[in-house]
């Protein structure tokens, strides 16, 4: 029997047919979409762009979403984890619109048959998600068509920890994830870190960086004309192992 391959994509250009894909934006796309779905939304919208967004505003949705970090004006909710975890305002469904995550889900649909949401947040629980025969993909996010340190950092974790033939990119993440004593060490030191700061929202970084706090394995459901939608997988219920605690409390 043949083992599975485990691949990276670096940057969503890279993107091509897999099983199984699993899309990375730690800072900071797919740790919020996780905790939307341990607060309580039954589902997050992921979009390509603002435009799709604002189309799908009805009674029931919270629009939440970012350009250069900063929440988009006319949106209820900005990107950050710790706001929707601390404040998530209440919703049936949340409509995210971001720079990069949210359209790295929507792309990583069009390619793969099966679309995981990961970050360092759900870690343990994304792995034990992904079937053990299937070909597998870490699609990082990355910053505006560049890779970001952060992802790559994460997807190496991915790799680590899951079995097959890694490819080159596979075995590169491998050895960034390895030079990293701790998690917030990469997370802190990425560009995309220096952004948050220069916009106030540091306690986002040291949020993300808390590994294996949620048992959610966020899954998309289905995807069109530039959504994806993302949920539980079925009859599974969520919970939060470890305790709640501030923002205060963990910087
Ligand atoms: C993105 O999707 O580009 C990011 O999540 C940006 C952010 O940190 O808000």
């Amino acid at each position: 029997m043949s083992r599975r391959a485990v691949d990276v994509f670096f940057t969503p250009r890279e993107i091509r047919p897999v099983e199984v894909a699993v899309v990375v934006d730690v800072l900071r796309a797919t740790s919020t979409l996780a905790e939307a779905l341990a607060a309580g939304y039954a589902r997050v919208a992921c979009c390509a762009s603002v435009a799709t967004a604002r189309e799908l505003r009805a009674p029931g949705r919270v629009l939440a979403g970012e350009r250069a970090c900063v929440r988009v004006p006319d949106f209820e909710l900005g990107n950050s984890p710790v706001a929707m975890a601390t404040s998530p305002l209440g919703g049936e469904e949340l409509v995210l619109a971001t720079t990069n995550g949210s359209p790295a889900v929507v792309a990583a649909a069009r390619a793969a048959d099966r679309v995981l949401v990961g970050c360092l947040l759900n870690l343990r629980a994304v792995l034990a998600a992904v079937p053990t025969e299937a070909d597998v993909a870490i699609v990082c996010a990355g910053t505006n068509g560049r890779p970001a340190l952060e992802d790559v950092y994460v997807a190496g974790r991915f790799v680590a920890a899951l079995s097959g033939v890694p490819s080159d990119a596979a075995r590169i993440a491998e050895r960034v994830a390895s030079g990293y004593g701790t998690p917030l060490e990469p997370l802190a030191a990425s560009e995309d870190a220096a952004h948050l700061r220069a916009t106030g929202q540091e306690q986002d970084i040291a949020w993300c960086s808390r590994e294996s706090v949620l048992e959610i394995a966020p899954e998309v459901s289905s995807s069109r004309d530039g959504v994806s939608v993302v949920g539980p997988p079925r009859g599974e219920t969520f919970h939060k192992s470890g305790t709640m605690r501030t923002p205060q409390e963990i910087a």
